[in-house]
């Protein structure tokens, strides 16, 4: 078998394709960038910060929103470490494999941790978050900043060389402890935190609130397809439960104080078996297709193959008994769903919330609740050519909803409407419904006939294909202003965006308003060569204001906030006007603090050559703010008013080979947490590319890398970024 060498994050699957698997992006590092600033140790390295004041930007800057922007912005760097501005701090909350309860051995960095304490562990592949501000009574409390709740969710786990003693044992078949401790190291983690000293955070181990929901953890269906014949299980023959959630990737909350966590690369654990295709409906291989699971597909963990136990059989997606009752040919409609976690109360159940369709799904963001309004999120499905949704709940907003907990999140999040967005060249777009029975979502629809909203929402994707919805470039995060209500959403990149002159085939699109840049994006490899990445390699930022500034309304105004590039590159590439204090590439986390702050992540391979993976805070202005614009390639569309360092500075950069993602704020703006996945993303065992995070005081670490939440404070216990 071929262990998988990287997680996939980046899968294609659109209606004119299969799976296709993205060769892997060379990040090599043989050209280390110069610093322009001086690095300083400062006393901060306590708490192991390293300060790196460079490329100017001037310590404060009025902007638009009344924000001011006061550091010095951070300079892009390959070193093997956190970077923060000067007068700044780290600290690492928690990284893979910790305790979260007392009794258990702390992490060895040998991979010789028990499968089965997974359970009790923190897992792997740190991604969304969310800090909700813990009252002494236990309850939700938004406003409290010293003591907190901070949920996490783990996506995917780094196995060849992290989490097993000698990484992934190949073989025909996976080594049933390596899979179970791959189980447990997905998931979710809930952990007490409180302020140690000063205003940064330490996780409170032995918390009643400390939890795990990982792999195989029992989760409820709540919605339209609670109960419903394409979630049928051996496990659930009533279709009302299943087992896990997996690749988690970004998140979302609810104002009543619950955390959402959202499936996005479960194809990376599902399979199906060879000749499948012949024991399934006409309309099952249509939505297996369009969903990325072919027959014959093995998936890269094969958790399948680990034996004959529960526990591995149901990763395969395929027929085998005489109903779906006897087997697990649902497997794949259990997953590419919005789950909602109730924190506060351990022993909650989880649902799945049906209602906000399946697909994959980064995250899932709430407008600010208004009473007597309904709740909406948006959400985005993340693959090539893909779509933006949105819900909106039948019920109405009652502030005395909050700590309601599972009750209150099945009220608004189990009825309602879920919408897939159009975006058209003038700056308009249009927000489509994808309720059975309306706009043709119905049996009548010949390339997939629905039979009723369970059947539309377990394949929203094809839903969307009907009511003819813009294909994007990988929706990743997105964001809702806290005081306009304007949605922003990272389109992170696209290879598949050809030439307007050229005749697309296969999954090829052609630029689009929304969507408009193409050209060729040079890089150099580790030995010196270069190669160069077409399409939309840098990605761009898009945002939109609904009609009224109405949340429920059917229209909306867009126009892209920023296109990512390097500084230097050409001006119809550059067409946000960066420069060396804040030019990045890949968007990916998104996410506006409570002072409305906006902070940009990103996950990168198309700028890797020339700094690791960053964050940025940006004080965006309102959509209609900048002009009409063509794009490289000469595509014409609308962009948001240019970049300047007093309204985009780089906050931090990342260690090697990591991605940064993963963003909360406490509300008071003191303490940041941001996390860190798979540092050393292109290591084996023989050849870790990063000690991250035992390199962060020491750079003579030789440990293995792992993902890790870190706090950031101010050496003066002011406020972040401003
Ligand atoms: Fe898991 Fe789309 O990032
Ligand atoms: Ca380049
Ligand atoms: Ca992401
Ligand atoms: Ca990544």
């Amino acid at each position: 078998m071929t262990a998988p060498s990287t997680y996939d994050d980046n899968e294609i699957v659109n209606a004119s394709s299969n799976l296709h698997m993205d060769a892997l992006i060379a990040t090599r590092l043989s050209r280390r960038q110069a610093l322009k600033g001086g690095m300083s140790v400062t006393a901060a390295a306590l708490l192991g910060s390293v300060s790196l004041s460079a490329c100017g930007g001037s310590d404060d800057a009025a902007t638009a929103d009344g924000l001011q922007l006061s550091f010095s912005a951070v300079a892009k760097n390959k070193n093997d470490l956190v970077t923060v501005p000067e007068g700044y701090q780290v600290s690492i909350l928690h990284a893979l494999g910790d305790p979260l309860q007392f009794g258990e051995e702390s992490w060895k960095g040998d991979g010789s941790e028990s499968a089965e304490s997974y359970n009790r562990r923190i897992g792997d592949g740190h991604d969304g978050m969310y800090y909700f501000g813990l009252s002494d009574d236990g309850k939700f409390n938004a406003e409290r900043s010293d003591r907190g709740l901070l949920a996490m969710n783990h996506e995917y786990v780094v196995a060849p060389y992290v989490l097993h003693p000698n990484g992934m044992t190949t073989g025909a078949a996976r080594v049933p402890t390596e899979v179970e401790k791959e189980i447990y190291a997905h998931g979710v983690s809930v952990v007490e935190v409180k302020r140690s000293s000063g205003n940064d955070m330490a996780m409170v181990r032995g918390s009643r609130f400390n939890r795990r929901i990982t792999s195989a953890t029992e989760i409820a269906f709540a919605g339209p397809v609670q109960g419903h014949a394409l979630v049928r299980t051996k496990f659930s023959p009533d279709g009302l439960k299943t087992r896990g959630t997996n690749n988690n990737c970004a998140n979302g909350y609810t104002p009543w104080g619950t955390y959402l966590t959202c499936e996005e690369n479960w194809l990376n654990v599902v399979s199906r078996a060879a000749g499948d295709d012949a024991k399934r409906s006409a309309k099952e291989v249509v939505a297996l297709k369009r969903y990325g699971l072919p027959e014959n597909r093995k998936s890269p963990y094969l958790w399948d193959t680990a034996g004959s136990d529960d526990l591995f059989a149901r990763w395969t997606s395929s027929v085998t008994g005489a109903s779906a009752n006897d087997d697990y040919r649902n497997t794949a409609n259990t997953f590419g769903w919005v789950v909602e976690i109730d924190p506060f109360n351990p022993t909650s159940t989880p649902a799945k919330r049906s209602a906000l369709g399946r697909f994959n799904h980064e995250g899932a963001w709430p407008a600010p609740a208004v009473a007597g309004q309904p709740i909406v999120i948006y959400m985005g499905d993340d693959a090539r050519n893909e779509y933006i949704y949105k819900f909106v709940s039948k019920a109405l907003w009652n502030p005395q909803d909050v700590n309601g907990g599972m009750a209150v999140g099945a009220k608004y999040l189990d009825e309602g409407t879920l919408y897939v967005a159009k975006f058209n060249a003038d700056g308009s777009g249009q927000w489509l419904e994808l309720s059975y029975g309306k706009n043709g979502l119905d049996a009548s629809n010949a390339a997939y006939p629905f039979v009723d909203q369970g059947d539309v929402v377990t394949h929203a994707r094809l839903a969307a294909d009907k009511v003819g919805a813009t294909k994007m470039d990988r929706p990743e995060w997105g964001a809702v202003h806290p005081r306009n209500g304007e949605v922003y959403m990272t389109l992170t990149n696209n290879s598949n965006r050809v030439d307007p002159s050229a005749t697309p085939t296969g999954s090829q699109l052609k630029p689009d308003a929304a969507n408009p840049r193409y050209y060729s994006d040079n890089y150099t490899n580790n030995d010196g060569s270069s190669k160069s990445n077409k399409g939309n390699p840098n990605g761009h930022i898009i945002r939109w204001h609904e009609n009224g500034s109405n949340g429920a309304a059917t229209a909306f105004a867009w126009d892209i906030y920023l296109f990512a590039a390097q500084a230097d590159a050409a001006g119809d590439v550059n067409l946000s006007g960066l420069s060396a204090v804040n030019d990045f590439s890949s968007p990916d986390g998104l996410y506006f603090d409570p002072r409305g702050l906006l902070w940009i992540q990103t996950d990168d391979g198309a700028y890797t050559d020339v700094t690791n993976c960053m964050m940025l805070a940006a004080v965006p202005g309102q959509v209609g703010d900048g002009g009409a614009v063509t794009a490289a390639g000469g595509t014409a569309t609308r962009k948001g008013a240019n970049a300047s360092p007093d309204n985009l500075r780089r906050f931090l950069v990342g260690p090697k080979q990591c991605e940064i993602t993963g963003v909360a704020v406490t509300p008071d703006g003191k303490t940041l947490f941001f996390n860190v996945q798979h540092p050393g993303e292109e290591s084996s065992l023989s050849n870790l590319g990063s000690h991250w995070p035992a390199s962060q005081t020491n750079p003579a670490a030789t440990q293995r890398p792992r993902s890790a939440t870190v706090v950031v404070t101010r050496t003066d216990g002011g406020a972040i970024g401003l």
